[in-house]
């Protein structure tokens, strides 16, 4: 197929701004797909993108589009709808030279609108602005328009205005494509060179990578090799997407396809790297890096027993999707499970659902944290205690971990080190500065709301960086956040006092010091270690407090009174009290039925084996997951 006939370009919205739609219409028009209920929106395959009408995964479809006597191959590369994913979302664009950038002409511009033009306009690629839904009765393309206009500098008259719904001016977008965005500068008689843009993993074929190539030609047998990676592998299949596989012989320059090359793990197909021939080795192509995960949780099956099939479901999710981190960890309460990393709550919440729906487990997640860090200082000279002993128990205890980081900084001293679990955060006073991660939000709101959100921004430790008009109604402010302030709770307020039109997207934007705490939660003095936070040093009385008060609620009475405390050190900074009571299980049995005295006090036996013992108090194992449960 001749180069300047190939077209490969990427759809960018904000959610439900009709992404999907459009691209089934179309695959529709290029006569590729005839869309019925029930293959509507081939494009997002996944169980768990349905139900929440994200795309998490990128698909691909090849289209072939005849214009004025000439045939043109449309290579229309679905990306991810969400900023936990913008890594991806930015390799798969620069697969691409030229964006559909749609705008709901109800909603307008929102804030992933503008998050996806930067990664477009960094990538310097053609932005064709295509206003969607114009059969709504409240649209309003006049003023989105200039919402573009004002916000991006693309003149109004560049804009294209669609209902990808109905299927009006859906041509028009095609004839676009071909007309504003150039053919790919890639040459078939140049060396073999292609870039990773996604990987699946398949049960029975391994791993299937998406290629774009940007020079030479590839076929079955090749041996190739991975520029990151620095592995050789056999070509054993190509093809190209319509969007399912059809195997060609070859794939040229210009194309996007399929590759299978006996890779086992997503792992070794790296989003962003660059493979070619093994005797032709050619330039990486700019742009990698490992996508790292920002928010991490431990993960323990609901019981004990379900540990094995938890294994073996964590282990075949990870398998494709290499941007999830592993690690074993283990608890006294919770008992043996994992701390994962994730690229941002929602691909958290994603991989949970996956997990639940697809493996059918059942798992208890503690609080999300993020990655902090630390440097260890390097002036003074600290007494390191005993080390711990061998024939202690495996199980190590905050107390261990201090004394591990004393030897860390006898060793390291000046060096920065990553905590990724509140228990592991180490003591200030071997610590010269801690820092924590940043994201830049931009809200994008109505005016009437203005002074509220300030206020919870403020209440998040937000600073803001910049407010502008982008019509007469609507404001679009940046603030910049902690990481550790946003990942919770932070837009389900913003949406609840909004009533629901605010919206925000983050980027990441680095490390900055902060003054951090741990804070351990204490029952009668004896620290709760899957309870252990990291805050900032203005905010631990109040979490305190309200941990201490959720806690309170889920331990029952005992014979003896409960301190519940909340601790920095070793100063408390909250307390509740739970007062002594002794349920007595036989108060409902009158008369002398010895049997039935006896079950009731054995079921009362049965009851405590679900306990915890902290010290001296027993813990029901549901308190840990009440307590830990986001609300
Ligand atoms: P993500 O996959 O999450 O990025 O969402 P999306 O942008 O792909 O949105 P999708 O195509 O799923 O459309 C969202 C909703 O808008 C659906 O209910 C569509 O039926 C509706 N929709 C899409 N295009 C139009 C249109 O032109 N007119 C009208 N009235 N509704 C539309």
């Amino acid at each position: 197929f001749p180069v300047e006939n190939i077209r490969n370009f990427s759809i960018i919205a904000h959610v439900d701004h009709g992404k999907s739609t459009l691209a089934d219409r179309l695959l529709e028009i290029t006569g590729m797909w005839h869309v019925t209920e029930c293959n509507k929106q081939v494009l997002d395959k996944l169980q768990v993108e349905r139900e929440r009408g994200i795309t998490v995964k990128a698909q691909t479809a090849s289209l072939f589009y005849n214009h004025q006597g000439q045939t043109y191959l449309l290579n229309l590369i679905d990306t991810p709808g969400h900023v936990d994913f913008s890594y991806e979302v930015s390799r798969s664009i620069s697969a691409c030279q030229g964006v559909l950038l749609i705008v709901d002409a109800n909603q307008g511009i929102q804030a992933q609108t503008v998050a996806n033009f930067y990664l477009a306009f960094e990538a310097q690629l053609t932005i064709i602005p295509v206003l969607n839904k114009i059969d709504l009765k409240n649209a309003d393309p006049e003023r989105v328009e200039s919402q573009i206009e004002k916000v991006f500098d693309i003149p109004k008259e560049d804009c294209i205005r669609i209902s990808a719904k109905m299927g009006t001016n859906v041509d028009q977008v095609l004839e676009e494509i071909v007309k504003r965005i150039p053919p790919p500068a890639a040459r078939t008689e140049d060396p073999f060179k292609a870039l990773v843009f996604d990987s699946t993993f398949d049960h029975y074929r391994g791993v299937v990578t998406n290629i774009a190539l940007f020079g030479g030609q590839v076929s079955k047998g090749d041996r190739i090799m991975s520029a990151h990676m620095g592995k050789v592998y056999e070509v054993n299949e190509v093809g190209v997407l319509r969007p399912e596989e059809h195997p060609t012989d070859r794939l040229y320059a210009g194309q996007v396809g399929f590759m299978i090359a006996g890779m086992k793990e997503v792992k070794e197909a790296q989003i962003g790297d660059t493979l070619f021939h093994q005797k032709h080795p050619v330039e990486a192509l700019p742009g990698f890096k490992p996508a790292k995960p920002m928010v991490f949780a431990g993960m323990y099956p609901m019981d004990q027993s379900e540990y094995n099939s938890l294994r073996s479901a964590v282990e075949r999710l990870t398998l494709n999707d290499s941007s999830v981190t592993v690690q074993r960890d283990s608890s006294h309460a919770l008992g043996a499970g994992w701390r994962l990393g994730f690229l941002g709550l929602l691909h958290m919440e994603v991989f949970n659902q996956r997990l639940e729906q697809e493996y059918n487990a059942s798992v208890i997640v503690t609080a999300p944290t993020v990655p902090y860090k630390a440097i260890l200082s390097s002036a003074k000279l600290i007494k390191a205690g005993p080390v711990p002993s061998t024939e202690e128990p495996v199980h190590l205890t905050p107390k261990h971990f201090h004394l591990i980081f004393l030897i860390l900084y006898q060793e390291h001293g000046g060096k920065e080190i990553t905590i990724v679990n509140p228990a592991q955060f180490p003591d200030r006073s071997v610590v010269s500065e801690y820092l924590e991660p940043m994201v830049m939000g931009t809200i994008i709101t109505p005016d009437d709301f203005i002074g509220k959100i300030m206020t919870l921004c403020l209440g998040h430790r937000g600073v803001q960086k910049n407010v502008v008009y982008i019509d007469n109604q609507r404001v679009m402010m940046k603030y910049l956040f902690p990481l550790n302030e946003v990942i919770v709770d932070f837009y389900d307020h913003l949406k609840s006092l909004s009533s629901g039109y605010a919206r925000q997207d983050t980027v990441y934007a680095g490390y900055q010091p902060a003054e951090l705490v741990k804070m351990d939660i204490l029952l009668n003095g004896k620290s709760v270690e899957e309870l252990t936070m990291v805050v900032h040093k203005d905010r631990a009385y109040a979490a305190g407090k309200a941990l201490c008060e959720r806690l309170k609620d889920c331990i029952p009475r005992q014979l003896f009174e409960i301190a519940v405390q909340a601790a920095v050190g070793s100063k408390v900074i909250a307390r509740e009290t739970i007062k002594a009571y002794r349920k007595n299980v036989l108060a409902k049995c009158y008369g002398g039925d010895i049997t039935r005295k006896m079950k009731l006090l054995k079921k009362q036996a049965e009851g405590k084996k679900k306990m915890r013992r902290i010290g001296n108090v027993e813990v029901p194992k549901d308190a840990f997951i009440s307590v830990l449960k986001r609300k």
